[in-house]
């Protein structure tokens, strides 16, 4: 169990939580929250957005009956987290593009973070889509060399896919499907980030099993970070 630090509202329907602890974790992982002893049963997956020295944030819209509960808790309230899980993005090199739709700018934030430390990383730009509001405006830059976003529109249309070395993507499947095409034609790798519905989180139920060009995975354990070639017929 552990202790919400906040739970702030950022946005219409998304809030940014601050769990206290010492969390572990690599860019793209992701940990199953829960904050009821009772309804609902399962855990709900959700990614990893930042972890400082004494917390661990998640940046999440409030959905459904599991991520509406959440959103009802504050300050000092318990939580049940289970994690890391998933395999998470891959090490790179070069010039880096990370590309986002929605919810799918969450696990982006550590990702940025990450890679700008990195010497072998020259450039890390930032591409985010938003369906009514941009949130966290002032955030955005400081883990990104640019930072270019979309309200309403089709943000996968900003990259200029050739420019890059690699590409990390989450979010809508269509944004998803159409930067990988994108990356293909370019000879540019896109590595996607899919979500499933999940039960377990660690690979024992096969709820969250879909199909690859290598046959049957499940995405909480060989994922959710795959190769976009791999999942999406072109
Ligand atoms: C690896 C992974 C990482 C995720 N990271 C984040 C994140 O950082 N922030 C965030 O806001 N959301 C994230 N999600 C999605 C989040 O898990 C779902 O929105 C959440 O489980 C919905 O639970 P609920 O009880 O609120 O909704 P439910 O009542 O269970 O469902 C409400 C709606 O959400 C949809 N839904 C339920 N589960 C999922 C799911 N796993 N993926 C997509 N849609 C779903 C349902 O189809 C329905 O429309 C992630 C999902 C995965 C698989
Ligand atoms: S959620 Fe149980 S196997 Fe993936």
């Amino acid at each position: 169990m552990a202790i919400i630090k906040s739970n702030e509202r950022v946005g219409e329907g998304i809030f940014l939580l601050e769990i206290e602890g010492i969390f572990r974790g690599k860019p793209g992982q992701f940990y199953m929250l829960k904050v009821n002893d009772e309804y609902p049963l399962l855990s709900r997956p959700i990614s990893i957005f930042e972890i400082t020295e004494d917390t661990i944030k998640f940046l999440y819209q409030s959905s459904g009956e599991g991520t509406k509960i959440l959103s009802r808790k504050s300050e000092g309230d318990a939580i049940y987290l289970r994690g890391p899980y998933g395999n998470g993005f891959p090490s790179v090199e070069g010039k880096i593009a990370l590309v986002g739709g929605g919810m799918g700018a969450a696990p982006l934030y550590e990702t940025g973070k990450q890679l700008l430390k990195k010497p072998a990383i020259t450039t890390v730009d930032l591409f985010l889509g938003f369906s009514y509001e941009l949130v966290l405006k002032d955030k955005w830059e400081k883990i990104s060399s640019r930072f270019f976003y979309d309200i309403g529109g089709y943000v996968s249309n900003l990259v200029p896919v050739s420019n890059y070395d690699v590409i990390f993507s989450c979010g809508p499947d269509v944004m998803m499907k159409k930067m990988t095409e994108a990356g293909k034609a370019n000879g540019v790798p896109v590595y996607v980030s899919i979500e499933s519905r999940m039960a377990c989180g660690i690979g024992a139920c096969l709820t969250c099993t879909c199909h690859t060009k290598n046959g049957n995975r499940k995405v909480c354990k060989d994922g959710p970070v795959f190769l976009g070639e791999d999942i999406y017929e072109l």
